[in-house]
């Protein structure tokens, strides 16, 4: 495991076209690639999934594109997030998709789906909170699925003016070096937790 490269699922959780988070996600992505990770950038909005509904699941099985989803975070050591603001909260589409794949589907070993991983996270948004207060729900979220969630977080205020024009390369370089070393650290804490120290 020492010499493997660390393998980092990366998502938004915005299923937005042009999510400021997706754009930010990249930044992020970038770094964690620099640092020596294997990263699959994966867009929730190629998994579309009901609702978790338990009385469904019994009577109609495991959703299929929520167990390609489980499948994923099951193949992966670490997970890069990016995540809007909701009312301060995380959006529904990424609480849902975390409920469904939480859920046992008979396909791949509980245990093995989320407990033990690491996340980063970060949000974006217009405004000038940058979404800060969803990073507490999220890790609260993620805390109790088993994932340990590095200290170290990024929300990107004003993230609209970060970006020359609306291109997905970040002209604003404070932010970007911020995003790189969070994608950085990610690798590093796996690599440690791989080498045992
Ligand atoms: C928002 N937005 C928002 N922004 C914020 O900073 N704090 C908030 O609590 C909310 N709440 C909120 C609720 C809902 C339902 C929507 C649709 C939007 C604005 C949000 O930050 C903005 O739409 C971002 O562009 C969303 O991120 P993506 O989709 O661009 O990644």
């Amino acid at each position: 495991m020492t010499d493997k490269r660390p393998k980092i699922l990366a998502f938004a959780g915005s299923l937005r076209e042009h999510s400021l988070n997706k754009r930010v996600l990249k930044t992020a992505i970038k770094g964690a690639e620099k640092a020596g990770a294997e990263v699959t950038y994966v867009d929730l909005r190629d998994y579309p999934m009901p609702l978790y509904n338990s009385d469904e699941h019994e009577r109609d099985g495991f959703d299929a594109n929520a167990l390609k989803l489980q499948g994923l975070f099951v193949e992966h050591d670490g997970l890069l997030i990016a995540s809007p603001e909701y009312n301060g909260s995380l959006p529904a589409a990424l609480k849902n998709a975390i409920d469904w794949a939480s859920r046992p589907s008979g396909r791949y070993e509980r245990e093995k789906v989320f407990r033990g991983k690491v996340a980063a996270m970060m949000t974006a948004s217009p405004g000038s909170l940058g979404g800060v207060r969803s990073l507490a729900h999220l890790r609260g979220v993620l805390t109790s699925v088993g994932v340990i969630v590095l200290p170290q977080e990024v929300a990107v205020t004003f993230a609209e003016d970060k970006f020359a024009g609306d291109g997905w390369e970040m002209s604003d370089e404070r932010t970007k070096g911020n995003l790189e070393a969070l994608g950085a650290a990610l690798v590093e804490m796996l690599r440690r937790m791989h080498a045992g120290n």
